[in-house]
């Protein structure tokens, strides 16, 4: 079977892009041959209410803490000390709503509203240790509820806008949060979203919350119920407050960022104060060095953790000024993307391969429309980004003299882990090559058992030592943080990708090597389309897997099997796509869903979700001796060649 785009060719190779020049080897070299002094001279990139005792405590491992016993407030760092040095006046966003209207806020602008945001949520009870949930769209109001929230001390943890009704339900209750924030509705793609009406069915699903604060962005009827819901526009009329900062322990949690494993549902990963806060500034510094005067544009959504990280947290505490844009990069035109930049003078974007792909086959003449030519750094996040993907957006995008920098990272690890090192002395690029480890970060690839792979061999990525920036726990699991990330080699953190280390040392991330989906840079469980489809009333089993797209990385599939009452009465499949939808969100829905009267199993009823995915992708299934029932194989081919005949899919 053809190879697609996306699955192609991201191998080492030896073509070299990017002149390069060198001080990170030895900025690398001290920070882990002489961590403390290393990283004591690094955490002064924040403002330290209290220095700490220790940098790292490493006594109760894989428990590892930071800047022991120091304490600070990240929106102290954000926006406070800005207005006290010399950046009052300067734009910390400018927001570009979806139909073309913009606010520039200035870091006095957001300190204000902070304040003022903290105080309401003072006043409705929300306390120091609390958890409540922000659902918003691309709004100023998410970075300022958020900041808000990190003042008081309260634990906010953000929910994509773009998650169904089941989706947030599960995320309040492992929460156990009392509040919730969110809108009224969102644009997007010039339709609107219900947003608070998601808020209702989710909480009705839940028991913990008794406020709901709600935005007003598109002025749609809402209900509002008396007793727990109120308008943010009435909570914050007083604009003259100050809210005195809550000094966190460094390890005082700061958010709870869900995010999709392999079993179960998503798992709530916690970030603390001290060492997340240092590791997003110091690794936004050093991969992209961002200039005093720069816009910095991150493309993403401040519903994942890139946003989190560096759409807020980190540009917030350099002093930067970003680019919040509330749209769709294709809405209303294919070069929406490269208006906005010749409009702003953009100078550093970050996006991901899948824009790239997408934007990519529109062809060049839509950025050949405008003048890019303020741009001088381009980044990448979320997925590997193939060669012909990084090439096009270096020539065309960055006409061969701005370097991308493609960064590999993940939820738990808070920030940047593998990226090209800009701000360090950057080596010589090769195209779908994350390059190098941060500071402070060091990865090993190693075999299923632990053996450590010598270069050019694809092996399970592992990082031997904690870095700053690296989550505390699982919110309510502890156990479940230890076994997943720290069993399967000892010692280690284990993060299910693939990789290879090349012969010059640059590392290639290769992709999940467990269950987990990539589609379009975000990351989904199959588990969690799996459990949707087996709570409809008509579906007895289900095994859903990824399939290779040439645009979006991965596209889901799912195959089906009905409970005997049940027909595949032609409405079916519509049906579940549609309560996908509802529950757990859009990017959800499975591109295809197979209804077949059997799946392949072992002889103990396990479904083998490894043969499914072989056989209808046209691989060898491996292994099947264990099968019980082969004529599940047939039916796989001949539901997948139907498909193809009817859909002229491939
Ligand atoms: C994948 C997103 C290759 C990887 C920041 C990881 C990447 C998962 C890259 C984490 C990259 C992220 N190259 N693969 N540059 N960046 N990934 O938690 O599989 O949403 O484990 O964090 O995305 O996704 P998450």
């Amino acid at each position: 079977m053809e190879k697609t785009e996306s699955q192609k060719d991201v191998l080492p190779t030896s073509e070299v892009f990017h002149p390069g020049i060198g001080s990170y080897q030895q900025v690398y070299r001290e920070s882990v041959e002489n961590r403390d002094d290393f990283w004591s001279k690094q955490a002064g990139i924040l403002d330290w209410h209290k220095r700490w005792d220790k940098i790292l405590d490493d006594s109760n491992p894989p428990f590892y803490r930071w800047f022991v016993n120091g304490k600070l407030n990240a929106s102290y760092n954000a926006v406070d000390r800005h207005v006290l040095h010399g950046k009052r006046n300067k734009a910390a966003y400018i927001w570009i709503a979806e139909n073309g209207d913009e606010k520039i806020v200035t870091y006095d602008g957001l300190y204000r509203r902070v304040n003022n945001f903290a105080r309401a949520l003072l006043d409705l009870g929300v306390k120091k240790g609390d958890k409540i949930i922000i659902y918003l769209p691309m709004i100023l109001e998410a970075p300022v509820a958020m900041l808000a929230a990190a003042r008081i001390g309260a634990v906010f943890s953000f929910v994509f806008a773009g998650f169904g009704a089941g989706a947030l339900a599960d995320r309040i209750n492992d929460s156990k949060a009392k509040m919730i924030i969110t809108a009224d509705g969102a644009f997007r793609g010039g339709k609107i979203v219900e947003l608070k009406k998601i808020v209702d069915e989710a909480v009705e699903m839940t028991s913990s919350i008794s406020t709901i604060v709600v935005v007003k962005r598109t002025g749609i009827d809402i209900q509002m119920d008396e007793e727990r819901d109120v308008w943010w526009h009435d909570v914050t009329k007083d604009s003259s407050v100050y809210i005195e900062p809550e000094w966190m322990d460094s390890n005082d949690p700061l958010y709870i960022l869900y995010t999709s494993g392999t079993t179960g549902k998503p798992k709530g990963a916690v970030h603390g104060n001290g060492g997340y806060s240092v590791w997003v500034a110091s690794t936004l510094r050093w991969a992209f060095d961002p200039k005093e005067d720069d816009r910095w544009w991150c493309a993403a959504d401040i519903g994942w953790v890139t946003g989190h990280s560096y759409i807020v947290f980190a540009p917030l505490f350099l002093g930067l000024t970003s680019i919040m844009f509330e749209g769709a990069i294709t809405y209303p035109a294919p070069d929406r993307m490269w208006e906005i930049i010749e409009r702003y003078r953009v100078n550093l974007l970050y996006t991901s391969p899948t824009a790239i792909r997408t934007l990519m086959r529109f062809g060049e003449k839509y950025p050949a429309m405008h003048d890019l030519s303020s741009l001088r750094v381009l980044g990448t996040v979320g997925e590997p980004i193939n060669p012909a993907a990084w090439k096009w957006y270096y020539e065309h995008i960055g006409h061969s003299n701005s370097p991308i920098i493609d960064t590999y990272w993940q939820t738990e690890t808070g920030g940047f882990m593998i990226a090209p090192p800009l701000g360090l002395g950057l080596p010589p690029l090769k195209p779908g090559s994350g390059t190098f480890p941060m500071p402070g970060v060091e990865p090993v690839i190693l075999d299923e058992k632990g053996h450590e792979l010598p270069e050019e061999q694809k092996g399970y990525i592992a990082y031997k030592k904690p870095w700053p920036g690296m989550f505390l726990t699982l919110n309510n699991d502890p156990e479940r943080y230890k076994k997943v990330y720290f069993e399967k080699y000892p010692g280690l953190y284990f993060c299910g990708d693939y990789a290879i280390k090349d012969k010059d040392g640059y590392y290639w991330l290769l992709g999940r090597s467990d269950e987990v989906l990539n589609v379009s840079g975000h990351r989904l469980g199959t588990i969690e389309v799996e459990d949707a489809l087996i709570s409809s009333k008509e579906v007895a089993e289900s095994a859903v897997f990824g399939k290779p797209d040439s645009v979006k990385g991965e596209v889901i599939v799912a195959f089906v099997v009905l409970k005997e009452q049940y027909q595949d009465d032609g409405e079916i499949v519509q049906k579940l796509r549609k309560r996908i939808r509802e529950d757990l969100g859009p990017i959800y829905v499975p591109e295809e869903i197979h209804i077949v009267k059997t799946l392949p199993k072992t002889r103990s009823g396990k479904i083998m979700r490894r043969v499914v995915k072989a056989v209808a992708l046209n691989q060898l299934p491996g292994d099947i001796s264990t099968l019980e029932n082969s004529a599940s194989v047939d039916e796989i081919k001949e539901a997948i060649q139907v498909f193809s005949t009817e859909t002229g899919n491939p």
